[in-house]
């Protein structure tokens, strides 16, 4: 089976095509590079010893996407290739809104010109908002966004239905990503946050390696374990065979689900932290300072449908997460070059 992976080269689009390959399927990644580099496509190489077709095209391009559908009969699409910094989405909101919607739906006219069966799309948690209480679960909708970028995964995942409801031949699966961190175990492919993050987990890796000083921690005055923001960390490896098995169910079903990927256990940023710690060895600097504007107390998923659904459990846990995201930091200290 043929899968579009658009942005492939990315830090999820690139384990899944690593999964993909290992399971049977043949890939064609569509990447921009705003966020990545081609030297990905060597590294995937590495791993599974298949170098998949990559296409330099924007979404936005839609002549020079068509293209790459012309010359290929696609099973499925999965649909990776966004802009997804918060605070810069508040920042530049029409950037946001052209490359993650109007982008997206030059993709589902294509997908809807060529008929393609399978679509997967990369929501995230951020569409619950500020609105539900935790374990979040599927059926509670969309909430409130607080920020332009979750309201363009809103729109898309407003999209996506509708369209699945009238193209019956369609099958979409929206998952909805919790925090997806970590790395392949071989060190090969991970994130590399351009700047200083603003992620937890790529921001403790830097304090990690003595690249920056010390953790802001943001709040411990929450109603947590020990006052600190509490969330569902999925190693990306465990996000990526998510993947695999959405298409498998997309390919089997018609219609739209819409499916959280997560651990369903939540873990506060000292319990990351010391985590973290035990990974690397040493202990890990941190100041407590204010809250950080639009943050939530505890987000976790009910993962009772993804495990219904599509058999999908995680297999990595917090330990895991922490050892592989710093083995990646250790062997790629300049990012992927
Ligand atoms: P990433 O930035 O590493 O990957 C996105 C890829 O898309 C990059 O390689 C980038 O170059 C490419 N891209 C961006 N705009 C493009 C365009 N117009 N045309 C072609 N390619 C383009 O991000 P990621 O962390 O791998 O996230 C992948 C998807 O998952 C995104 O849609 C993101 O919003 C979503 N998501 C991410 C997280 C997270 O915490 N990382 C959580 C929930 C959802
Ligand atoms: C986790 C916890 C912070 C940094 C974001 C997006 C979301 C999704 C995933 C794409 C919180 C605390 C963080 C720091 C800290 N992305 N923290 N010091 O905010 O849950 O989700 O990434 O879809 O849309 O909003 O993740 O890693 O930024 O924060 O104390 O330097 O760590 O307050 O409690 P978040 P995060």
């Amino acid at each position: 089976m043929k899968i579009l992976v658009t942005g492939g080269l990315g830090y999820i689009g690139s384990h899944t095509v690593v999964e993909l390959i290992k399971n049977g399927y043949e890939t064609v990644i569509v990447d921009n590079l705003y966020n990545s580099n081609e030297h990905v496509l060597e590294r995937i190489e590495k791993i599974t010893g298949v170098k998949p077709e990559f296409n330099k095209v924007d979404i936005l391009d839609r002549n020079g996407l068509e293209e790459v559908f012309k010359r290929h009969s696609f099973d499925g699409v999965i649909h990776f290739a966004g802009y997804k910094a918060v605070g810069e989405s508040v920042a530049i909101p029409l950037t946001y809104y052209e490359n993650n919607v109007a982008g997206s739906l030059n993709l589902y006219e294509l997908i809807k010109k060529y008929n393609v069966k399978s679509l997967i799309f990369s929501s995230s948690a951020t569409v619950y908002g500020d609105s539900f209480a935790s374990p979040m679960k599927e059926e509670y909708g969309l909430g409130v966004t607080t920020n332009p970028y979750g309201t363009t995964k809103l729109m898309n995942e407003m999209i996506i239905t509708d369209f699945a409801k009238t193209n019956r031949n369609i099958s979409a699966v929206i998952l909805r990503y919790f925090n997806p961190i970590g790395a392949h175990e071989s060190g090969l492919l991970g994130e590399v946050p351009n700047g200083i993050p603003n992620n937890l987990v790529p921001y403790i890796a830097r304090v990690a390696n003595g690249t920056l000083d010390y953790l802001n921690v943001y709040g411990d005055d929450y109603d947590t374990v020990d006052g600190t923001g509490v969330r569902d960390y999925i190693h990306v490896v465990d996000l990526a065979r998510a993947h695999v098995l959405a298409l498998k169910y997309a390919n089997e079903h018609n219609g739209c689900e819409v499916i959280n990927v997560g651990s369903g256990t939540g873990y506060s940023v000292l319990e990351v932290l010391h985590a973290y710690e035990k990974a690397c060895g040493h202990k890990i600097a941190y100041h407590v300072t204010d809250r950080r504007p639009g943050d939530i107390a505890t987000s976790f998923a009910d993962t009772k449908k993804a495990e219904k659904l599509l058999g999908f459990k995680v297999e990595r846990d917090i330990a895991d997460m922490c050892r592989d995201s710093y083995n990646f930091t250790v062997k790629n200290p300049d990012g992927i070059k």
